[in-house]
């Protein structure tokens, strides 16, 4: 990252502790600031208020439900360009914020290999090199800025589309619609791995906390960074106590 953006982005986060706080508890851990919240929801606010108006203009079947929400047909074709630069805007903050721990490592690699064992819950804890973010996340946030891109791109010549010409114009309709199937799959499995697959998570976007033993379990080489302890040994140490109850 450029000196200036990673200047902006420390700026950024050190305004945003002026605007609100993270209470962190005994037993717990700093996940994610103010900041990085913050741009989290907007992201997210602005790619569900995108998918809707955007399936709405796609399909007639859905226009008849969600197109009265945005206050009619043309009213919803009108929104969704702004609705989707809104979403391009602050996904590109979040990627100034997180674009240094989503760096694609080894590690990264193996994680991808073993998916099999994390999608089935095989094993108890992830492996010991697992950092802030795991594969699976990382894979997430890299196919949010290729489609960022591509929605951007194609979304500008299907706006101005007298600019460009007219097959143009209609590869743009395919690559926006897969790009969307794209994000929708995507969208649906980040839901699940953040709520039910892995309880504990969803807090860490709410109140940016979470606790010790959720971080040991899912990202252990980040906890040993931030805490300085082994997280095998408190993994045992869990156990222990566990048996002895
Ligand atoms: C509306 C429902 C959503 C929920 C419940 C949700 C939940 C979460 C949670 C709990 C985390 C933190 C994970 C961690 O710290 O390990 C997270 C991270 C993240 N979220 Fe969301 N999120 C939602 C929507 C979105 C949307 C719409 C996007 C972008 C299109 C998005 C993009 C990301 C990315 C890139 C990360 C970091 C990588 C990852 O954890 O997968 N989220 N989300």
């Amino acid at each position: 990252m450029s000196t200036s953006a990673k200047n902006f982005d420390e700026r950024a986060r050190a305004a945003f502790t002026r605007v609100g706080t993270t209470r962190i508890r005994r037993g717990e851990l700093l996940r994610h600031p103010v900041y990085t919240r913050f741009l989290h929801w907007s992201v997210a606010i602005f790619f569900i208020l995108s998918l809707l108006t955007g399936f709405a203009i796609y399909s007639p079947w859905l226009f008849q439900w969600i197109t009265p929400l945005f206050g009619g047909g043309p009213r919803t074709r009108l929104l969704h360009p702004w609705f989707g630069l809104l979403f391009d805007v602050f996904f590109f903050f979040q990627f100034l914020n997180w674009v240094a721990p989503m760096a694609w490592t080894e590690v990264d690699r193996r994680w991808v290999r073993k998916m099999g064992r994390y999608v089935t819950n095989e094993a108890p804890l992830e492996a010991e090199e697992v950092g802030f973010f795991n594969g699976g996340q990382k894979l997430y946030f890299w196919a949010i800025v290729v489609s960022g891109v591509l929605f951007l791109i194609t979304g500008l010549l299907m706006w101005f589309d007298d600019v460009a010409g007219r097959w143009v114009v209609a590869v743009s309709y395919v690559i926006h619609d897969l790009a969307a199937l794209l994000m929708l799959a995507g969208f649906i499995i980040h839901i699940y791995e953040g709520t039910a697959h892995q309880p504990g998570t969803f807090r860490s976007m709410m109140d940016g906390t979470v606790t010790e033993n959720w971080a040991w379990t899912h990202h252990p080489a980040w906890y040993r960074a931030v805490t300085g302890r082994d997280p095998r040994e408190a993994y045992e140490r869990e156990q222990q106590q566990l048996e002895e109850r």
